[in-house]
């Protein structure tokens, strides 16, 4: 069935995945596409409408990135320029755009000009929004009018006619509070929509799309991790084609406590799925042992992943494929207008399963974001442990203990960690952090117990709040909870006399240690 589709045309801003999720939260399925996507390309998605995207370019500058040739003759749908995406739309159709004397960035006050907009329909005269461009639209092209402004800045134009609706802030951004009633205005009044997507439809074709694509006799190999991705993809696989998916889980022996265990019995009586558990903890501490360096700690970890998946998928020879929990962010085409991002780590290595296992892949959560994956996750019954547990890095505890790795370090970090967590839970806080854990240090200090002198480990609490991981804050934890937290791990974890708090943002930090 062809849904409603909303094409986003990408300029490389911050904020394109943010207009995305905005768009879908409204039930309405979109895309986002690189900026010069061929009208052809364009009209063969049968699109319901097209938002252009902001980006950090200048339509002054010489080589700004445009829509293909031929964009606003054949598009035939309406079009909602933001940012960029205003600037663009004046200058191609025969205004003006002009270096402002003052970069506008931030809170800033809208005027709307008149009520009867569609794009502005049912929103109060004066909007609060979140502004962040250097170019001002100075002459409008013909058959436009403006429909708001900032003191003498025009802010929105509009060409009912050609159904061409732009404003110059950021309607996507939670700093812009009526930037959701906008947005619905577009999709529901500009261009119609009814918004058909939802997780219930989701499910619905994505089970009837996996028992096409794998048809009736074909089996299925699909790796667990515990977490929320390969867990949701397994449990939409399972209902397609039941048993002839076999799961596998791994127990690396850097889980956190008893995860192996918890999760391998969720993922066998709860969830029903045909699964495999793996305990290989031994065969990778043995390949760990004596390595310091993050790097190679990352290697070795994901080398032996490989090794042992591998063993297990020989086993099911007449499997042909492979489910893998690729999320959209993964798959949406960047656009270079920024340059090349660097690798700081070699992240999500771990699990990139090697080509030679010829295996094809099927891929059922491609195009969804993170908060999407919970939804349908929650449709399908998965219980709370899984979807809502933080995001923990492919090599475990492996990269929160620094130096080199040994068992009785694991079962350290693991009764501290564990403890750190329960408190959490415990204040309600849980959910409100990103990411929380415990990392131990590789240094001893001094303390004091009853009368006898210690000389023991250090661990160090680490908390963060996020919307992407990409940039984090230090969590703010009230002191009782970190208090709590401290006297339990000091008394009940034998080794550790003393606890810290990781107060580092990231940037310069990262969220893990290593
Ligand atoms: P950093 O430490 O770079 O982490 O701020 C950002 C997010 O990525 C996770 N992370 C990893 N995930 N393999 C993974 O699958 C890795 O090697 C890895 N390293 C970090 C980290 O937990 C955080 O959520």
């Amino acid at each position: 069935m062809q849904h409603e589709l909303i094409i986003i045309l990408d300029f490389g801003s911050q904020y394109t995945q943010l207009i995305a999720r905005r768009v879908r939260e409204q039930g309405v399925y979109c895309e986002i596409h690189p900026f010069h996507l061929s009208a052809e390309a364009i009209a063969a998605k049968r699109p319901t409408g097209v938002i252009l995207s902001g980006g950090p370019s200048s339509v002054t500058d010489e080589d700004a990135p445009r829509v293909a040739a031929d964009f606003y003759e054949s598009v035939g749908v309406p079009i909602l320029g933001i940012c960029y995406g205003m600037q663009l739309v004046a200058v191609d159709l025969g205004g003006r755009s002009e270096p402002a004397a003052r970069r506008e960035y931030g809170h800033a006050k809208v005027k709307v000009l008149s009520g009867r907009t569609d794009l502005f329909n049912e929103l109060p005269f004066e909007l609060d929004v979140w502004m962040s461009h250097g170019d001002h639209v100075t002459e409008l092209p013909s058959g436009f009018v403006r429909t708001a402004t900032t003191g003498d800045v025009v802010t929105a134009i509009e060409n009912p006619e050609r159904r061409i609706y732009c404003v110059q802030f950021h309607p996507e951004v939670s700093h812009t509070p009526l930037g959701k009633e906008l947005l619905r205005n577009f999709l529901f009044q500009i261009c119609g929509c009814k918004g058909d997507w939802t997780p219930a439809s989701f499910i619905k074709e994505e089970i009837e799309r996996i028992r096409e694509t794998i048809g009736t006799t074909d089996r299925v190999i699909c790796g667990l991790s515990g977490g929320v991705d390969s867990t949701v993809a397994a449990v939409l696989v399972h209902e397609a084609i039941g048993d002839r998916q076999t799961c596998i889980f791994v127990n690396n022996g850097l889980l956190r406590y008893r995860e192996f265990e918890d999760t391998l019995q969720v993922y066998k009586d709860n969830l029903h799925l045909n699964v495999i558990g793996v305990d290989a903890s031994a065969e990778f501490y043995a390949v760990l042992a004596g390595i310091t360096d993050p790097e190679k700690k990352r290697k070795a970890i994901g080398a032996k992943f490989i090794d042992v998946f591998q063993a297990e998928a020989d086993k099911l020879a007449d499997a042909n494929w492979l489910v893998q929990g690729t999320l959209y962010p993964d798959v949406i085409e960047s656009v270079s207008v920024r340059g090349a991002s660097v690798t700081i780590k070699t992240h999500h290595n771990v699990g990139g399963l090697p080509e030679e296992m010829n295996l094809k892949l099927i891929e059922p959560l491609r195009e969804l974001f993170k908060d999407e994956v919970r939804a349908i996750g929650r449709d399908l019954g998965i219980p709370e442990m899984i979807l809502e547990r933080h995001p923990f890095p492919g090599p475990g505890l492996g990269v929160r203990i620094l130096g080199d790795i040994t068992p009785d370090k694991v079962e350290l970090l693991q009764k501290a960690d564990r403890i750190f967590i329960e408190e959490l839970h415990r204040s309600g806080l849980y959910n409100e952090v990103w990411q929380a854990f415990a990392v131990l240090l590789p240094i001893q200090s001094v303390g004091v117990m009853g009368d006898f002198r210690t000389y023991e480990k250090t661990v160090a609490l680490r908390a963060v709040t996020s919307t992407d991981g990409m940039t984090a804050d230090w969590a703010r934890l009230p002191h009782e909870l970190l208090a709590a937290v401290s006297s339990r791990i000091t008394s009940e974890v034998r080794g550790v006399n003393r606890v810290v708090c990781d107060i580092t943002s990231k940037p310069p930090g990262t969220i893990e240690w290593e």
